[in-house]
């Protein structure tokens, strides 16, 4: 860590202090970034600022878990705690690792984190299935998620959370893997790729939209919601998408993961 952390405010102090469940912790796990904050769990907003730091290269079990423990000792969390990794978790078992080192794969992340934290409880899960939590229970309105909703988050790679009817989430889809044309569709319609190709916003959501007709073949979904950073500037893309199904930013933008994670780890998720 290049420059120590602000000491934690005086609602973050109280929040930790008080063992009120209605304060969760949630670390999300990103290729750049490892972020954690102590969440309201009633209003699915951050109490205070959450911490990041960078993501050790080579990003391996070991060395993300260690910086997993710095941010959760900065915090002085013992209670649940909910973690992201950018991976399928099924079974209690690490099973892909597509843009974090390869010695994931195999890995029991309870295990791993269970050496660096100690917590009342602990869930670990695919970052996007946690951001797919988030904007189902905070992002989203009730008459929205009827049927199916495929949450999308378009950064490093694309992440997928299938919701049905009222946001009971279908783990792992990994939806950015599937193969559309010639290349899987994360690699034509990240928001990495778009920089990787220096593509302009058309450009990009021609192959954006491609992405997401196939998706609408598979799936008949009733929604599309659109998170990552790039989820920003939606203002600059979302309306030249070609495709049927109505797509919306999703609204918890950076915060997801984070809130989701500590979602799961309120509810007992284990996938
Ligand atoms: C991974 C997914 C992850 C997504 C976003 C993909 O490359 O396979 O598990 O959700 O990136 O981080």
């Amino acid at each position: 860590m290049s420059q120590a952390p602000a000491p934690l405010s005086p609602e973050q102090r109280q929040a930790v202090d008080s063992g009120d469940p209605r304060f969760g912790f949630g670390v999300d796990v990103g290729g750049s970034g490892v972020k954690g904050a102590i969440v309201d769990l009633s209003t699915g907003t951050l109490v205070g600022d959450r911490l990041k730091i960078k993501t050790p290269q080579p990003s391996t079990p070991t060395a993300v878990a260690e910086t997993v423990g710095e941010i959760v000792a900065h915090f002085g969390w013992t209670a649940k705690i909910g973690i992201t990794v950018p991976a399928v978790v099924a079974g209690g078992v690490v099973r892909t690792a597509s843009n974090i080192d390869g010695g994931w794969i195999g890995t029991d992340p309870y295990e791993l984190f269970g050496g660096q934290v100690t917590a009342t409880g602990m869930s670990v899960l695919n970052d996007a299935d946690a951001a797919g939590l988030a904007e189902a229970r905070f992002g989203l309105e009730a008459d929205q998620l009827d049927g199916v909703v495929i949450l999308l988050t378009l950064g490093t790679g694309i992440g997928s959370a299938i919701l049905l009817d009222g946001g009971h989430l279908l783990p792992n889809t990994e939806l950015g893997h599937l193969q559309v044309g010639d290349s899987i569709a994360e690699h034509q319609a990240s928001a990495r790729a778009k920089e990787d190709h220096d593509w302009s916003y058309e450009k990009w959501a021609g192959k954006l939209s491609r992405v997401l007709a196939e998706y609408e073949k598979l799936f008949s979904p009733r929604l599309f919601v659109l998170g990552g950073g790039i989820s920003r500037k939606s203002d600059k893309w979302l309306s030249l998408l070609s495709v049927d199904t109505p797509a919306v930013p999703a609204t918890l933008r950076n915060t997801a993961g984070i809130v989701g994670a500590a979602m799961a780890a309120e509810a007992g998720l284990r996938p």
